[in-house]
C-alpha cells in the first residue's frame, strides 16, 4: 500500500505518519506538505527513508499534486490552514488552501482513480448549547460558524460532490479538539503549557466556560486508519472520545500538573463568534468499525503532552515568540 499524506509534516498529520510508521511496517507513506508557518520537518526526523519519501508542494499546485497522486494507491488529505484565529485576521490563505487545495486534490484523484480520505473537522456543524442532549452525528445539517471552518464545510461539500457526480471513491471523517505532540503553540493546550513554562500566565478566552470534545491525536490516528482499512465508499465518520471539558477546567488542570496554583491565570478578550461547545458522537465508526479509543483518561493524556512539551523545548521555542506576537496585535 502506498500512501499520499498532505499536510504530513504538521501536528495531526505529523502523528498520523508515525502511528502508520509503527503499525503497518509494510505501507509507503510520501509525505507532501508546503511547510507553512505550521509545518515542520523535525516533526517526521529520523524515520527510515525507504519507507517515507517527502515532497515539499503547495496542494494548490495541479502539476505537482497530479504527479505526487500519480505514484500512489490512496490519498489521507490533511493540508490545511487550521486556526480559527489566524481566519479571523487573514481568511484568504483558508479559502486558498482548503477549498481550492482540496479541489486540485479531487482532479488529481479523478484523473488516476485512486482513493480519497479527507479529514475534517467537527466544527462544520457549528456549535452546541451547553446544555443540549443532543451531540454531533454524520447526518447533522452543516453551519460553520469561522472563516475556517466555513472553509473546512466547503471541502466537505467538495468531496461529497465529486463522489455522487463523478464516482470519486471517497471517505470523509470529523473529528473534534485533538491534543499531544508536536502540536503548534498557537493552540490552546500547548499554548497554555508554554506560556507557563516561560514564566507567565494561561489566557483564557472570555470567561471559560466553552466546552472542547478533546481526543487523543494518535486516537484520530487509529480512527482514519479503521476507516481507511474497514470503512464504506462514500460515508462520513465522526471521531471523538467523550472528551468533553470547558476551557476553564483544562487551564487548571494544566496549572495543577505544572505544580503551580491552578487559579493563577488571566482572562483575555474573547475570539469573535467563539463557537460555544463541540461534542461527537462517534457510535457509527464504534459500532460498525469496532473502533475504540486508548486515550480514556484526558488526565494522564495530558500529563504526557505536558512531559513531551517540557521535554521539547527545542521544538517549541523557536515558534513561540512570534506566535505571541501575533496574539499580542489581536489583543489576546
Ligand atoms: P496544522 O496547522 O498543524 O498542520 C497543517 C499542515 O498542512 C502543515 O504541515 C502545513 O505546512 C500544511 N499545509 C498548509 N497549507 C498547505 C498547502 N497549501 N499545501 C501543502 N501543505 C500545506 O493542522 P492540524 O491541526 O494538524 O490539522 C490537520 C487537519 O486536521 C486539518 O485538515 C484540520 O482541519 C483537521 N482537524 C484538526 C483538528 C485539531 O484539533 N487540530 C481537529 C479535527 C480536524
Ligand atoms: O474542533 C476541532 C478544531 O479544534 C479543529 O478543526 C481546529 O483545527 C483546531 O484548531 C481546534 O479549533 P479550536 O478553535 O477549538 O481550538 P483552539 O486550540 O484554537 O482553542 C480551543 C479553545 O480554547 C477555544 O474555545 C478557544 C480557547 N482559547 C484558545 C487559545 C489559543 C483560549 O481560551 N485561550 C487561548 O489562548
Amino acid at each position: 500500500m502506498r500512501i499520499l499524506v498532505t499536510g504530513g509534516a504538521g501536528f495531526i498529520g505529523s502523528n498520523f505518519v508515525h502511528y502508520i510508521y509503527r503499525e503497518r511496517p509494510d505501507w509507503h507513506i510520501t509525505v507532501f506538505d508546503k511547510l507553512t508557518y505550521a509545518g515542520n520537518r523535525e516533526n517526521i526526523a529520523g524515520l527510515d527513508e525507504n519507507r517515507v519519501a517527502f515532497i515539499q508542494g503547495d496542494i494548490c499546485d495541479e502539476a505537482a499534486i497530479d504527479a505526487a497522486v500519480a505514484d500512489v494507491d490512496v490519498v489521507v488529505h490533511f493540508a490545511a490552514e487550521s486556526h480559527n484565529d489566524n481566519s479571523l485576521h487573514s481568511p484568504r490563505p483558508f479559502v486558498d488552501t482548503n477549498i481550492v487545495g482540496t479541489y486540485q486534490i479531487l482532479e488529481a484523484v479523478r484523473k488516476h482513480g485512486k482513493r480519497l480520505h479527507h479529514i475534517s473537522t467537527d466544527e462544520v456543524y457549528g456549535d452546541l448549547e451547553l446544555d443540549d442532549p443532543a451531540k454531533f452525528t454524520p447526518d447533522r445539517p452543516y453551519n460553520p460558524s469561522s472563516p475556517y471552518s466555513s472553509t473546512k464545510a466547503g471541502s466537505d461539500l467538495l468531496v461529497r460532490a465529486w463522489a455522487r457526480s463523478f464516482k470519486v471513491a471517497v471517505t470523509i471523517s470529523n473529528c473534534s479538539n485533538n491534543y499531544g505532540p508536536y502540536q503548534h503553540v498557537e493552540k490552546f493546550i500547548p499554548r497554555q503549557i508554554t506560556e507557563i513554562l516561560e514564566g507567565r500566565k494561561p489566557k483564557l478566552y472570555g470567561s471559560g466556560e466553552n466546552v472542547r470534545d478533546w481526543i487523543h491525536a494518535e486516537d484520530h490516528s487509529s480512527g482514519i486508519l479503521a476507516i481507511l482499512e474497514k470503512g464504506t465508499l462514500g460515508e462520513t465518520y465522526l471521531v471523538g472520545s467523550n472528551g468533553e471539558k470547558n476551557n476553564k477546567e483544562v487551564v487548571e488542570l494544566i496549572l495543577e500538573l505544572l505544580g503551580k496554583d491552578p487559579h493563577d491565570y488571566d482572562h483575555v478578550n474573547d475570539r469573535p463568534g467563539h463557537d460555544l461547545r463541540y461534542a461527537i458522537d462517534a457510535s457509527k465508526l464504534i459500532t460498525e468499525l469496532g473502533w475504540q479509543p486508548k486515550y480514556t483518561d484526558f488526565r494522564e493524556g495530558l500529563k504526557a503532552t505536558i512531559d513531551w512539551y517540557v521535554a521539547n523545548e527545542a521544538w517549541w521555542k523557536p515558534q513561540k515568540q512570534a506566535t505571541e506576537e501575533k496574539y499580542k496585535e489581536l489583543g489576546r
